[in-house]
């Protein structure tokens, strides 16, 4: 037998005989009608993530056999596997509380399971940093598969793609401005492909830090999910992870300081996610890289927002791939980025930038560096006794007319109770209030959903108020937009100062100034922290039990605590 077993005969079950387990393994192997001949190649497993409950997924069983079918070609047996699976819109409370039990799953799999390298199949928001979560925490040989942007729909002659426009049409329907048959079939033309939200939400920002970071085949982040390239991209994929066997070049060797700047530069100049964050935190994390808040602002002072999609801008995912996509960019950014980050392909950053140049560049949806959407990057950290470790404002999404102000709290101390006064008639607020929501944090009941952008009290929205300063320790879908401050850490339920804001507290924001304070003495503060305990019960048993004894803050990626190397 070799001293380093390849393909099946790695990781033997345990019975005391290797000889044994081999040989029982085998047998069971041959029950799937292997030959002696399969059974002899190296092993290329695929994490294969399809769920009757991720609608994001549906087109990877199609995926799958292309991934096969550069494995095979490429000399090596591809053998899938399942994982958990996480669908945005089809979990309760939400899907980060499961994110990381997905990255459990993968890296306990990846390790556990014989397989000489591994390709992750992901997309939907969670499923793409849970799988990298687990492929550094697990050390092998790793090659990312991203599924793939969503076309966009029509309605009455007008574009639309999931979920900016989702929300745009919700927010008129409050209003009062679209009418129950309308709302009725949008809703059937918002998502009508296979693949992930269409806009710069959490799944593409997080498809385009992938690419940023190293993990996936250059150029493949924006490919449409139904577009022929995606499948081609998928059988390059499995190619690649043939080539990867043996490889010293594993994630967690692929993600270092340098990689995940350039990962936090991409977030930047596309206008991503708030949600990609807290991902990019945990997935560096894993690999021992802190994420900073403070040098987060430094890099968004001077990085351009380049990538004009909603919800920042106009377009939608496939006009980015069309555009010229992830390798423009990149390309764009160049003097900005460390050049010398490895990639999965054995190439350096720079060497890859050579050598896929692109002939035709679309600059209304990628503009040069001399005239950016923006000057300064999408997202800004905020300190301040609010939020002592910290929160973030999407300032490129936000209305800038509010960035320096002052305003009246008006609380709400849980979702429930949001729900239960937000359209109350008597609801005391005006436009010039700031809405505050406690208890929605990762230590919350909630765990920390996307429920940061709290719609505007129906008697407002009814008079037109479009936006107005919403504060959170809540998350913001990707697709969302308006003056949200979230993530505000330490979140309320561990004990943090959100949850010590009163109705009619003054609270001052300042963009400028990178701060967000509650005008409230600190005497005060501590009489009402006296006798506030905002801690929730903690569950008797199963994964919520694991879930509340283990959560880390947004600061830290809200990973667990024991999955953090030390
Ligand atoms: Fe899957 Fe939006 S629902 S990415």
């Amino acid at each position: 037998m070799n001293d380093r077993p390849t393909g099946i005969e790695i990781g033997l079950t345990n019975y005391g005989d290797k000889d044994f387990s081999l040989y029982l393994r085998r047998s069971f192997a041959k029950s799937m009608g292997y030959s002696n001949a399969m059974l002899a190649k190296p092993v290329v497993g695929i994490a294969y993530t399809p769920s009757g409950f991720n609608n994001c997924h549906r087109h990877f069983p199609e995926l799958l056999e292309a991934v096969k079918r550069g494995v095979l070609a490429a000399g090596a047996l591809p053998i899938d596997f399942p994982t958990i699976s996480l669908g945005e819109g089809f979990l309760n409370p939400t899907s980060l509380k499961f994110r990381n039990l997905m990255s459990m799953d993968t890296e306990e799999m990846v390790r556990a399971q014989p397989m000489d390298a591994v390709v992750l199949m992901g997309g939907c928001d969670k499923t793409v940093p849970a799988q990298l979560m687990g492929a550094v925490s697990a050390g092998r040989p790793a090659v990312m598969l991203i599924g793939g942007p969503m076309m966009t729909g029509r309605h009455h002659g007008e574009r639309l793609g999931a979920c900016t426009d989702c929300r745009r049409f919700w927010a008129q329907y409050r209003a009062g401005k679209v009418d129950e048959k309308q709302i009725n079939q949008i809703e059937g033309n918002l998502a009508t492909t296979a693949g992930t939200c269409a806009v710069m939400g959490t799944a593409s920002t997080m498809a385009c830090i992938a690419e940023a970071l190293g993990m996936i085949l250059p150029g493949t982040a924006a490919i449409p999910a139904v577009h022929a390239d995606r499948l081609r991209a998928a059988e390059a994929t499995g190619a690649l992870a043939v080539k990867l066997i043996g490889s010293k070049l594993t994630p967690d060797v692929i993600i270092n300081q340098k990689s995940v700047e350039n990962a936090l530069r991409v977030l930047l100049a596309i206008g991503g996610s708030t949600n990609a964050i807290i991902h990019l935190t945990a997935i560096a994390g894993r690999a021992g890289v802190p994420v900073s808040l403070q040098r987060l602002n430094e890099l968004s002072d001077t990085t351009p927002v380049l990538v004009n999609l909603k919800p920042v801008g106009n377009g939608y995912m496939e006009d980015f791939y069309a555009a010229g996509g992830m390798g423009v960019l990149l390309r764009e950014l160049k003097d900005l980025l460390h050049l010398d980050a490895m990639i999965v392909t054995g190439e350096t950053l720079g060497e890859r930038l050579e050598s896929d140049a692109v002939d035709w560049i679309d600059r209304s949806v990628i503009a040069e560096r001399k005239s950016p959407l923006e000057p300064q990057g999408g997202l800004v950290a905020l300190f301040g006794n609010l939020a002592p470790r910290g929160a973030i404002l999407k300032r490129s999404a936000a209305d800038s007319t509010l960035f320096e102000k002052e305003g009246r709290a008006v609380v709400f101390t849980s979702l429930a109770d949001l729900a239960a006064r937000v359209d109350d008639p008597d609801l005391d607020i005006q436009p010039d209030d700031f809405m505050v929501l406690q208890n929605a944090g990762p230590h919350s009941d909630s765990a920390m959903p996307e429920s940061g952008y709290l719609p505007i009290p129906k008697k407002l929205a009814t008079k037109g108020l479009k936006d107005m300063v919403r504060i959170s320790d809540a998350r913001m879908s990707g697709t969302a937009f308006g003056t949200i401050v979230l993530h505000v850490t330490p979140d309320s339920a561990s004990g943090g100062p959100l949850g010590l804001v009163r109705n009619g507290d003054r609270i001052r924001l300042s963009v400028k100034e990178r701060s967000i304070t509650l005008l409230v003495d600190e005497a005060e503060l501590k009489k009402r922290a006296a006798v506030t305990d905002l801690t929730p019960e903690q569950p008797a048993r199963g994964y919520a039990n694991l879930y509340a004894r283990e959560i880390l803050g947004a600061d830290q990626g809200c990973d667990f605590n024991f999955l953090v190397p030390r």
